[in-house]
């Protein structure tokens, strides 16, 4: 790549973009951006505008060359990109909070990416990113599709299994969240901690951490047994863990994990709070409100702190210095999602995982971590059926499967309750689910 970088961003109305923008800017010198295409869909066109508006802005201010383009025309931004980052949600926001309330009027958890809410999440996205890829083909094929759109296990699992993208690479915050946390509760600067990821996303498991190349496993461990501590993202409260579980887990636990390890105070926690304030979504469409009246403000030119209330903090330094990696062949060590290619082995070959690895002009390698521990492994190999399942029905649009999928997912209680959720969710979300309205084999 000698000219200078094209960077398409699917999506790129969202509230995250400013984010993206700082981290651009901020390594400029290292990833000679030269043009920024935003594309978004009809219904997103206000907001990009505003939010083009602001990055436009920003780059102005930094004093740097890079055109920014504002576009409803997927096919002109794709063409000849060389990376693809794509932040997109079908459905927008609405279908998020019918995601994260229907199911709990069954008792069951109802969140983002994870149960109902994920598997839906991953029904309504998928056909979206496997005609993304296909567009890709066409006119980008060398470009590397950066995704940060959830479920971000599921998404890459289906483009590396459905799709002949291969340039493909799934990122989370999550891992540099809990880098980032624990760097502060041992007070020393983030370049100094590493930790071995291994997993998958939104379930992934820190199997050692390391400052300055010296484990601190069991002193971050007992900083973890307090409250306070116990979450990274801003999005999951965290409730406190057991001190006697943590310990004998014997490795660190992601915020996610509260979901699993503690479902049923987590779901009291969630009805709860969907009484009073709402639910996760309905709190940040209030909060996006806020942020869009911020964007449009003509003196305003860089990222507002008011975006780090989001869960998708430090989103900027993950995908940037993901890109940058690739683009110089770094060859530095970062958590992503990617094929397992044998790092994990109790994971298939062909499935995503959630792993570190060294970033090179060919993409990420992963590191070999050999098995998950014990107490570990079921839970994650649990999970990855249900992701290969699910993924499966999204792109087939077979109903048994769905019913499937969510019955061996472990937040479902049971055959009955998971079918009566997925027969409401498909009806809510009926708009976003063509391939189940075409093909129904119930
Ligand atoms: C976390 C997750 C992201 C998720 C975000 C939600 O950080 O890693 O996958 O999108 O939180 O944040 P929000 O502010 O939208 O609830």
């Amino acid at each position: 790549m000698t000219k200078g970088v094209k960077i398409a961003t699917i999506g790129g109305g969202s509230s995250y973009t400013p984010e993206l923008v700082e981290g651009f800017i901020k390594r400029y010198d290292e990833l000679p951006l030269k043009e920024l295409w935003l594309v978004d869909i009809e219904a997103g066109k206000e907001k990009l505008e505003i939010v083009g508006g602001l990055a436009k802005r920003m780059i102005e201010k930094a004093g740097l060359p890079i055109e920014v383009h504002l576009t409803l025309d997927r096919r002109a931004a794709l063409k000849d990109a060389d990376f693809v980052t794509t932040q997109f949600r079908v459905g927008l926001l609405d279908a998020r909070a019918k995601d994260e309330r229907i199911p709990l009027k069954y008792g069951v958890l109802g969140q983002e990416t994870n149960g109902p809410g994920g598997l839906f999440k991953g029904l309504r996205t998928i056909p979206v990113i496997l005609d993304i890829c296909k567009d890709m083909e066409e006119l980008c094929p060398d470009a590397w599709l950066i995704n940060f759109t959830n479920p971000a296990g599921m998404i890459t699992e289906a483009v590396l299994r459905y799709s002949t993208i291969k340039k493909v690479v799934g990122l989370c915050n999550v891992p540099i969240g809990m880098e980032m946390g624990i760097a502060k509760l041992l007070d020393v600067d983030h370049s100094r901690i590493r930790i071995d990821f291994a997993g998958l996303n939104h379930m992934v498991y820190g199997l050692d951490v390391y400052v300055d190349g010296e484990s601190v496993k069991d002193q971050v461990i007992n900083l973890l047994m307090d409250p306070n501590n116990s979450s990274f993202v801003k999005n999951i409260e965290g409730l406190g863990w057991e001190p006697a579980f943590i310990k004998a887990l014997d490795v660190l636990a992601c915020p996610y994990h509260m979901y699993y390890y503690k479902t049923r105070e987590m779901v009291e926690r969630d009805t709860d709070n969907a009484k009073k304030e709402g639910t996760r979504a309905e709190v940040v469409q209030k909060l996006e409100t806020e942020l869009f009246e911020l964007y449009k403000d003509p003196d305003l030119a860089i990222k507002p702190p008011q975006l780090e209330k989001r869960g998708g903090a430090h989103y900027s330094d993950a995908a940037v210095r993901l890109i940058t990696s690739i683009y110089t062949d770094k060859r530095d060590i970062q958590p992503v999602n990617t094929r397992n290619n044998g790092a994990i082995a109790s994971i298939p070959n062909d499935s995503a995982v959630e792993v570190s690895c060294i970033i090179t002009k060919d993409g990420p390698k992963p590191i070999v971590m050999g098995d998950l521990p014990v107490q570990v492994r079921g839970l994650v190999q649990q999970i990855k059926s249900f992701e290969r399942v699910a993924t499966e029905a999204a792109v087939t649009g077979d109903y048994n499967k769905a019913v499937l999928a969510l019955t061996i997912n472990p937040l479902s209680p049971s055959d009955t309750i998971a079918k009566e959720i997925v027969d409401e969710m498909l009806e809510a979300h009926k708009e976003f689910l063509p391939q189940f309205f075409q093909n129904v084999t119930s």
